[in-house]
């Protein structure tokens, strides 16, 4: 047997007493196991209420919501707080509680013993880049972006296998932020969880994701790759949103790994072509491959070993597509 999707939803709708409109409206998709998903879209279209039907924390008025093939209605709630890790809008930690306890608190409800709750601690803040001894400190104590880092070490305490993540990095500075969404594509990579995250920055979401659910007024307008919504955007609304017509700004937030062709080790240029991380931005591995003269570049992953390649042709082809101009032609 196949293994059911991480996450379905089928004909979802959320409509709260008192109001006119369905905050979520018969949204249906699914999420396969191990993808990014960023949910885009205007304050007030329904991301967070969303997170809240996945998580139980709400119940949906219709439809019904899958985590590995069981409805979520039918799981207890310790399963479900199990997991699913969830980092709140603006940061969710207790400020009366050291980074230690509040890192604790899941695993501490499912009952584990210290031993194990102080090891997996220590794993967390390695994992994260904070030193062990912000572990005595209380979040007030701790930059913004380091709250946002135990945030994170909160959700991932109990190893759940999906985290919902509500616009987890909407307080910090721009440069703080770049720095947390690339240490969230390295955690992604290295641990391959299922994360849904909420953004309404557009930037954010190309850098991010898998794939991009686009919503607007409770509705799924387009589910699809970066580069399919910048080269395929499904009206005008996802256009403007992604400014798709900026094909070289916006090539500029698209991540190499995204495009790069398969890697071919017989090539003979290969040897000595200039080499890009699987990170890096498409635009700049255009300006490299046109600047340095090579007519292939070899994409490297974070342990510099080569995953792909990529050319001109292959940038070309990605955005070609759909029948978009090539980069040239601009
Ligand atoms: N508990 C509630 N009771 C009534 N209406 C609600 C409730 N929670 C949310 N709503 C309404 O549902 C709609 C969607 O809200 P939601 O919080 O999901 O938006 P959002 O996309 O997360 O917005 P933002 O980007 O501002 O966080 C809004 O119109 C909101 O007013
Ligand atoms: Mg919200």
């Amino acid at each position: 047997m196949t293994k059911p999707p991480a996450i379905v939803v089928e004909h979802v709708s959320k409509q709260f007493a008192g109001t006119a409109q369905s905050s979520v409206d018969d949204c249906s998709f699914e999420v396969t196991a191990g993808q990014l998903i960023v949910l885009l879209g205007p304050s007030g279209c329904g991301k967070t209420t969303l997170l809240k039907l996945i998580n139980r924390l709400y119940e949906p008025s219709a439809g019904r919501i899958l985590l590995n093939g069981t409805d979520v209605m039918q799981l207890p709630v310790t399963n479900v707080r199990r997991q699913i890790g969830y980092v709140i809008q603006q940061t969710g930690l207790f400020p009366h509680m050291r980074v230690e306890a509040n890192i604790a608190v899941v695993p501490r409800l499912l009952g584990w013993e210290q031993p194990r709750i102080d090891a997996r601690i220590d794993q967390l803040l390695e994992l994260l880049d904070l030193p062990n001894d912000y572990r005595r400190r209380y979040p007030r104590q701790l930059s913004g972006g380091e709250q946002q880092r135990v945030g994170i070490a909160q959700a991932l305490a109990a190893d759940p296998e999906i985290m919902l993540m509500d616009e987890p990095f909407g307080a910090v500075d721009a440069i703080t932020r770049a720095r947390l969404q690339e240490e969230l594509l390295r955690i992604h990579r290295k641990l391959h969880k299922t994360i849904l995250f909420v953004t309404h920055d557009v930037d954010e979401a190309l850098r991010l994701a898998d794939k991009i659910m686009v919503m607007r007024q409770g509705q799924i307008v387009q589910f699809d790759t970066p580069l399919a919504l910048l080269t395929q955007p499904a009206d005008q609304f996802v256009a403007s949103l992604v400014a798709s017509g900026d094909m070289l700004r916006r090539l500029g937030l698209l991540q190499v790994g995204a495009v790069a062709g398969p890697f071919d080790g017989n090539r003979m240029a290969l040897a000595d072509a200039p080499r890009v991380s699987v990170n890096g931005d498409v635009r700049a591995a255009l300006s490299l491959l046109l600047g340095s003269g090579a007519d292939v570049l070899v994409v490297v992953g974070d342990d510099e070993q080569p995953v792909g390649m990529l050319t001109f042709d292959i940038i070309q082809a990605a955005i070609r597509q759909s029948g978009q101009p090539p980069v040239g032609g601009r």
